[in-house]
């Protein structure tokens, strides 16, 4: 069943706080992007495809090692975003789940797939990376990162989100496995069995771990993961809910119980928050 949290128009809503947030998501992200890209060992005469490209992290990385690259977003703010990152990219608008990337794009079929945090949001996952699989060649590789649970991810429900998803009049169920969403492939035997059934080979779903750093130039990161908390679902939710409910001095003392909260995340100086994820690898066998 689709979440409407995570169809086109609210990633569409949502995208332009993202890419206004561009500089500390990435820098928070660094070991994810390190990671993906690690795997994905991009080399000149490449075609690579970043699904779910957002503001164009993974193709800046892939072009730079003369890649040939093509991003696919579904959001248009995304799209816009990354097309002014990496000019020399062919960045589609549309769902990658059914997108035609052979009539779309000229760079299919693709030697790599790549994703740092975009593969997570088909109705139907398995007929998505089976669509993906069909534009690319044989043996190509796929790459990507993805969240486990929740509970082991502070990222979603705590670090200063849960003070203010409290307020909410009307609260969001958590994100759950199986469902679009962040957390749909924190099962690893579901996740490993809808690759295999889109087809592909030599799937490799291994735990991996890092400390998302939010200090930037030396800040101690608070206001950088509260921006990051406004930007995203919980911030439009109690934007919408909350407005006109409190006052200006009651909106400004819940941000500070949120800083308050985010300011146990403070280690070393700078809010460090554990993330948990999956990092895969897939084969496109013939
Ligand atoms: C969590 S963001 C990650 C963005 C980017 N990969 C990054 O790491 O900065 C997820 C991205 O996937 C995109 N997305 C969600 N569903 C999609 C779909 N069905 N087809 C293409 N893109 C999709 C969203 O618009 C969003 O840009």
């Amino acid at each position: 069943m689709s979440d409407s949290r995570y169809d086109s128009s609210s990633w569409n809503d949502g995208a332009r706080g993202w890419v206004e947030n561009e500089a500390i998501f990435d820098a928070t992200y660094a070991p994810v992007t390190e990671a993906v890209v690690g795997a994905a060992r991009f080399g000149p005469d490449m075609r690579v495809l970043d699904v779910g490209c957002g503001s164009g992290t993974l193709l800046q990385a892939a072009a730079k090692a003369g890649a040939a690259v093509v991003g696919v977003d579904i959001a248009s703010d995304m799209v816009e975003a990354a097309r002014r990152r990496v000019p020399g990219a062919t960045v589609l608008l549309g769902d990658a789940q059914r997108l035609d990337f052979g009539a779309e794009a000229s760079g299919a079929p693709f030697d790599v797939v790549v994703s740092r945090f975009g593969v997570m949001f088909f109705d139907d996952p398995a007929a998505a990376f089976a669509n993906i699989r069909d534009f690319t060649a044989p043996d190509a590789r796929m790459v990507f990162a993805c969240w486990r649970g929740i509970e082991e991810n502070p990222v979603f429900g705590g670090a200063g989100t849960g003070v203010i998803t409290a307020r909410l009049t009307d609260r969001p169920a958590p994100p759950a496995p199986g469902q679009p969403g962040p957390v749909a492939y924190a099962d690893r035997d579901y996740l490993a069995g809808l690759l295999k059934e889109a087809g592909w080979s030599a799937v490799s779903i291994k735990p991996f771990d890092a400390l998302f750093d939010h200090g930037i130039d030396g800040s101690d990161g608070v206001e950088e993961r509260l921006a990051t908390i406004l930007a995203t679902t919980t911030g439009r939710l109690a934007r919408q809910q909350l407005a006109g409910v409190l006052s200006e001095s009651e909106w400004n003392e819940l941000l500070d119980a949120a800083r308050e909260d985010i300011r146990r995340y403070i280690d070393d100086g700078s809010v460090k928050i554990p993330g948990a994820m999956w990092l895969v690898t897939a084969t496109n066998r013939h």
